[in-house]
């Protein structure tokens, strides 16, 4: 089971906000105050607050009750006392915030949003991606620019946190196909036996969500119905 809620940042009215930042911790709330733009700390508060009503409406717990910790030295979030097989993931960027959650059993979660227009530089893409990411964007109409680059490294992005291993894996070492959303190469990141699966949309709202899932071999592909909003999580 793979759930995953969008939150734009549009529909947070004052009452949505208050009721995000009532379920945060003192340590989030703290967290949330040190940012020094207002733009910054909503999508923080939207993002923390958003995983904690999904992830209490899924277990049946209480939203402010939910205690996190981290399960990858690099930092991935983690729950503490989930359930075995719970896995979750947070993405924010200007405008959207995304949290996806999964009960499969030995499945790891990662999601990344990014604005569909973002501007990557060429320079940029030439440095973080791998040979044959680079000769597929070379054989596109936009060439190194345009929506094809913004899609290679939303999903290059949702593998990273799927791993939970941050930048400390090199972003060459490994390849995505985003046409057949293969993981054509991995160099190693995957361990004996596990498979990758990767979706990505375009969303009405001008944003590119990516997930990829890390679990046993032959894995079912990742069917999603992206909700939206905060309806239905109390
Ligand atoms: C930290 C990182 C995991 C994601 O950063 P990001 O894309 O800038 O930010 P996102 O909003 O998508 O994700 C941030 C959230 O991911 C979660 N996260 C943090 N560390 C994580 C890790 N090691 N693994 C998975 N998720 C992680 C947190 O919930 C974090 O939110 P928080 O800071 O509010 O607690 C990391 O991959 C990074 O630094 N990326 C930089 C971008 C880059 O160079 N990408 C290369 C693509 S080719």
């Amino acid at each position: 089971m793979l759930v995953l809620r969008t939150l734009p940042l549009a529909l947070l009215d004052g009452a949505a906000y208050d009721r995000l930042w009532s379920v945060l911790d003192a340590g989030e709330q703290a967290r949330a105050q040190r940012f020094v733009f207002e733009r910054n700390r909503r999508e923080y508060v939207a993002a923390h607050g958003l995983a904690r009503l999904l992830l209490a409406r899924l277990l049946g717990r209480a939203p402010a009750a939910l205690s996190f910790t981290t399960v990858t030295p690099q930092g991935k979030p983690g729950l503490v006392d989930a359930p075995a097989g719970l896995d979750f993931n947070l993405s924010h960027t200007d405008g959207l915030v995304a949290c996806g959650v999964t009960l499969a059993p030995g499945v790891r979660l990662g999601v990344d949003v990014e604005a569909s227009d973002r501007r990557i530089g060429a320079d940029l893409a030439t440095a973080m991606f791998a040979a044959e990411e680079l000769a597929w964007l070379d054989g596109r109409p936009a060439g190194r620019g345009g929506p094809d680059l913004v899609a290679i490294w939303t999903l290059k992005e949702a593998y990273i946190k799927a791993l939970g291993i941050g930048l400390s894996l090199p972003t060459d070492s490994f390849a995505i196909r985003p046409d057949t959303l293969e993981l054509c190469r991995h160099d190693g990141s995957l361990s004996p036996g596990q498979d990758c699966r990767l979706w990505a949309r375009d969303l009405p709202s001008g944003h590119t969500l990516a997930v990829a899932t890390i679990g046993p071999e032959g894995q079912p592909p990742i069917d999603l119905v992206v909700e939206e909003g905060l309806a239905g999580l109390g």
